[in-house]
């Protein structure tokens, strides 16, 4: 497998075109960013830790019956995943008020929700992610009424594995941000990463937060919580 142009560079992740059409390299950076990139930093070894955690929950998820990008880690911070149209939506999902759910809504950070509850993102930095519904999806496109259902339906099923196995690690899975891609054929399949700078994760017992909260709210000890992660997750 060949590396060859970067195709683009995001926030914390820069893609690279291969010599098989149907494949791309994900190289996974230590910046971070938060505020839609007002605020910048870097947070040392993240990379390889996102790349690892992410890899390790997509094929676990692959287990259960998740469709993934995944198709094999090539280093410590790359790996090669399937090219896929990825569609503009960032799906949340939480089982606990924090974040912005708090904020819009007036609830404290760590009130139990009821249900889980799903919401979706547009994902354009320009007009800064606003959230949508979806009517809005239908009505702009972006999806279809099944490829909607489908991302619906998978995303909570990847809440109950996550959740689980993250509760026989001593982590409560507050929140996180999932993102899906179309392979050429049409087939709906999970992308982007599952980590600490895309999940809440509180320790079940201290509630200690251990992602990047702690950059986002400038707590201090973000290498450790990430390190932290990888630990009991790959062990
Ligand atoms: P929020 O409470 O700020 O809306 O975040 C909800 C979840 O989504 C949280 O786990 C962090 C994650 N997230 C991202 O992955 N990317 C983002 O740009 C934002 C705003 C949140």
């Amino acid at each position: 497998m060949k590396k060859m142009q970067q195709m683009y560079e995001g926030k914390a992740k820069k893609v690279y075109a291969t010599d098989d059409p149907n494949l791309v390299i994900v190289d996974y950076k230590d910046d971070a960013t938060a505020f839609n990139g007002e605020k910048k930093g870097t947070i040392s070894g993240k990379g390889l830790i996102n790349n690892r955690v992410t890899n390790h929950l997509m094929q676990m998820l692959e287990t259960h019956g998740i469709p993934t990008h995944f198709v094999e880690e090539l280093s410590e911070r790359e790996t090669l995943v399937k090219r896929v149209a990825i569609i503009p939506l960032e799906v949340i999902v939480r089982n606990t008020a924090a974040g912005s759910f708090s904020k819009r809504f007036g609830v404290e950070e760590g009130r139990k929700l009821s249900s889980p509850t799903l919401e979706f993102c547009l994902k354009d930095d320009a007009l800064g992610d606003p959230m949508i519904n979806d009517y809005h999806i239908l009505a702009l496109d972006i999806a279809t009424r099944e490829e909607l259902d489908r991302i619906s339906s998978y995303t909570f099923q990847i809440n109950r594995v996550l959740t689980d196995y993250f509760k026989q690690r001593g982590i409560d899975l507050i929140d996180f941000k999932i993102e899906f891609g179309k392979t050429p054929d049409g087939t709906i399949v999970l992308a982007d990463e599952i980590s600490p700078d895309t999940c809440r994760f509180w320790d079940s017992t201290t509630h200690e937060k251990l992602d990047k909260d702690r950059f986002r709210r400038d707590l201090g000890g973000e290498q450790e919580a990430y390190q932290e992660i990888l630990r009991r997750v790959i062990g």
